[in-house]
Formats: structure tokens, C-alpha cells, sequence
């Protein structure tokens, strides 16, 4: 981290107000034109921007302290261990884990759930049994499981949900039963927003003695998760969702539970020892890491957490209730708009659809305006069919939009709907 980056974070660490302007400073990807507009970056679901301090820790490991991790005898190698393993204990102190132990690094949230498919799957899931899932899953969250179905003989059970976009928890009380194996449930709803009642649901379905997998992709940017306090079994989160870099995640795990799991993927690192004989298995939570890692990509969601934990979990989401609210009522008041979710609890979404204009125009458009939003399915089909729509437009938010950036979506909305008329 460089001297002028430190001086920010004290100055922000002092400040008791939300400083989105000092915040703001820290990403060089917000200071820029786009079609000859300054950019506002609304595409937040998708991925964030980066802050100075991660592009450094990247950059810095790369430039003194990269090698090829554990097992190496010389110096480099050993200074990159400590940066990949102190990365990990970020990550278990983010998420509340118990022990470094139930924190798997591997690509991001859609690798995790195919893990978790693919190896508590294999050993659990067998013909006639259950996984439930629910209508407003990512599809990352969908076709493992289908997939596990396909392989075992199980059925996929699925949650309805309502017209504001929010699970019918009669309906999932009524599916968790007998057959159910395993719930794979979002945390935060990347399509409608939508912030589901996952602490409920895991008591429900620990009731039963079903685990539960929280895919946390969306929660972890906006939301202090707390795994222990969840007592959820398996939650996934992304790094580039987070104002990390991307190709890197992280899988928590109780380490009871991934104790009895077989490997995932088979290689260097993950093991023991290798003979054609026999193949012993590496312990905790080596086994689950096979072939060499992304290091230099820890290093930058160490760094990220780190960014993130210097303003703190509770000003970000207070901050981005407010803006949030402040979007809905301003996008309220657009002829003709139609927000696709509006659930009672929600977080940092704006999906939303304009009578008789294609959500692909409407990007389109805004783009000329130097506005990025997202428009399409959002890898969420059944979502867009249950609201009889073929896309939405999104506007997501994070801790360094403001209501600048809203004012001017809106005023973009205007255009489009000139452009149109
Ligand atoms: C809710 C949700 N789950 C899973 C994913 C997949 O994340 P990744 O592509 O980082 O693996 C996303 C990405 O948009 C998402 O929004």
C-alpha cells in the first residue's frame, strides 16, 4: 500500500460521516469519460470497480514478493505463502468463520456451488431424493444442481415467489420434507434485489436436518455476513463483486461437513501422498485446492477486505439503503417505468423495464449518455419469465455511487424516452 493511500485510509478511518467523495478518490475507473460524458457506473451487480489500494497490492506482490506457493524452501516462496494464507484468515474473519480450515479459495461463487454439487453432491444425492432451490436463483445457482439431478436420479424442487419478488415461505415450507438433501438459496437476489430470510430458512431446514448452501455473490459487497451467527453451511462469495480482482472467491465450509467430502478436482497440492497404489489426501483446506492457485488474486481480496473493512460493513449498507431508496422514488416517477422487484427488504438493485422500449435500447442509449447499466436476462431466465418480461435494464449501486449518479440515470431516461417518441 502506498504512503498517500495509507494517508486516505486515516482520513476516512477519523471521519465519522460517509465521505463518498474521499471513497470515490480511491478508484481511477470512476474518473473518466465515456462517449464524452463523465462515466457513472451503475453496473455494479455485474462487477465493481477496483480501488487504488487492491491495484497496488496486486501489482506490489508482483513486482517483490511473487513465487509459486507452500512447500518452496527460498525466500519468495515463502513470503508468498504468507501473503496467500494471510488472505485466507481475511477472508475467515470477513465471513465469521470458525477456522481458516472452511475457507476454500477457487475461482468465485459458481465454482463454490459446483463444488459443493459436484463433491457433498456425490457423496449425499442419490436417486428419488431432493434439492430444493427457488425461482430467483443465478443461474450458477441452478444448473449444478440440475446437473447433480441429472447424474443421481434427484428432483429439483423450487421455490415460487410473489409479485414483489419475494420467496413464498409457506410454499417452501411445504417443499422442504424427507427427500430433501441439501436448499441452495441466494442471499441477495442479483436480478430483483430482493434480500431473502436465509436465517429462517436454514432453521427451517435444519429443523429437518437439511444443510443449506447461501450463495453470497451479491450479499458480500453490501451486507456484514456472519457465517457462525447464519449457522449456514456452505456460503460462496465473489471477489469481483467485492472491489476485488477477478478469477477469485472463496468457499466457506464447516469443517465437519467438508471433513466427510470427497475431493473435488485431483492434483499437486491437494494430496498426501501419491503412489500408483494409493493416493492419500492432503488435510484442510488443501484437499479442496488442487493445481497451482490464483495467488497474486488472494493478495487482492486480502487487500479488498481490507479496503472494505476500513469504512466498515454498517456504514456501506446504511449508505446504500438511503441511496437505494432515494433511486426507487426517483425511478418512480419515470413515465412509464415499471420496477421489476420490489420487495419489502431489499439491497442495491434497480431493475426495471420502460413500456414499449427493449431494455437493450435503453442501454444503449445510456451508454451515449456515459451511463453503465445492465440490460438482459441477468442470468436469471426463470426470473425474467415469472414477471412475463424477456429482459430488464438494472442500474446496481455500490458505497461510491451517489445521487448525482441517480439524478443523471434519470435524465437519461428522459433521452431515451425523446429518442423514442
Ligand atoms: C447471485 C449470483 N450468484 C452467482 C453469481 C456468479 O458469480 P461468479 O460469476 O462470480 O462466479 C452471480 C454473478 O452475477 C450472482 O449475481
Amino acid at each position: 500500500m502506498t504512503a498517500s493511500s495509507n494517508a486516505g485510509l486515516a482520513t476516512r478511518a477519523t471521519s465519522n460521516r460517509f465521505d463518498v467523495d474521499r471513497i470515490r478518490s480511491d478508484f481511477p475507473g470512476l474518473h473518466q469519460t465515456i462517449k464524452g460524458k463523465p462515466l457513472v457506473y451503475l453496473d455494479n451487480a455485474a462487477s465493481t470497480q477496483k480501488p487504488q489500494q487492491v491495484i497496488d497490492a496486486i501489482s506490489g506482490f508482483y513486482a517483490h514478493d511473487y513465487a509459486n506457493i507452500h512447500r518452496g524452501v527460498h525466500e519468495l516462496s515463502e513470503r508468498a505463502t504468507r501473503a496467500y494464507e494471510s488472505a485466507r484468515l481475511k477472508v475467515q474473519a470477513f465471513m465469521g468463520a470458525a477456522s481458516e480450515r472452511e475457507i476454500i479459495f477457487l475461482r468465485g461463487t459458481t465454482e463454490g456451488i459446483n463444488l459443493v454439487a459436484e463433491s457433498y453432491g456425490r457423496a449425499h444425492v442419490g436417486e428419488g431424493d431432493e434439492v430444493l432451490i427457488t425461482t430467483m436463483e443465478h443461474h450458477s445457482n441452478i444448473v449444478p444442481w440440475q446437473m447433480l439431478c441429472e447424474r443421481s436420479g434427484a428432483k429439483l424442487k423450487v421455490v415460487p415467489i410473489n409479485d414483489r419478488g419475494e420467496l413464498e415461505m409457506d410454499e417452501l415450507e411445504k417443499l422442504l420434507g424427507a427427500k430433501t438433501k441439501i436448499v441452495a438459496v441466494g442471499h441477495v437476489s442479483n436480478a430483483l434485489g430482493t434480500i431473502n430470510p436465509i436465517r429462517t430458512i436454514i432453521e427451517l431446514a435444519h429443523a429437518q436436518g437439511v444443510p443449506v448452501l447461501i450463495d453470497g455473490a451479491q450479499a458480500a459487497p453490501h451486507i456484514k455476513i456472519d457465517v457462525r451467527e447464519l449457522d449456514c453451511d456452505f456460503y460462496t462469495i465473489s471477489g469481483h463483486k467485492m472491489f476485488g480482482p477477478t478469477g477469485i472467491g472463496a468457499l466457506y465450509a464447516k469443517e465437519a461437513i467438508l471433513e466427510k467430502m470427497p475431493p473435488y478436482q485431483g492434483g499437486g497440492d491437494m494430496i498426501s501422498s501419491v503412489s500408483f497404489e494409493k493416493t492419500t489426501y492432503n488435510r484442510l483446506p488443501f484437499r479442496f485446492e488442487a493445481g497451482t492457485p490464483n495467488i497474486a488474486g488472494t493478495v487482492g481480496l486480502g487487500a479488498a477486505i481490507d479496503y472494505v473493512n476500513d469504512i466498515g460493513m454498517e456504514g456501506i449498507a446504511a449508505y446504500e439503503e438511503e441511496l437505494l431508496d432515494y433511486g426507487t422514488e426517483a425511478l418512480r416517477e419515470v413515465q412509464g417505468l415499471r420496477i421489476i422487484g420490489e420487495a419489502n427488504h431489499k439491497a442495491s438493485v434497480l431493475s426495471f423495464v420502460l413500456d414499449g422500449i427493449h431494455p437493450h435500447d435503453i442501454g444503449t442509449i445510456l451508454d451515449q449518455e456515459g451511463i453503465a447499466v445492465r440490460t438482459g436476462h441477468h442470468c436469471a431466465q426463470p426470473v425474467m419469465e415469472r414477471f412475463g418480461v424477456p429482459a430488464t435494464a438494472r442500474a446496481s449501486l455500490a458505497f461510491y455511487n451517489t445521487r448525482e449518479d441517480i439524478d443523471r440515470l434519470v435524465r437519461g431516461l428522459a433521452t431515451v424516452r425523446e429518442v423514442f417518441t
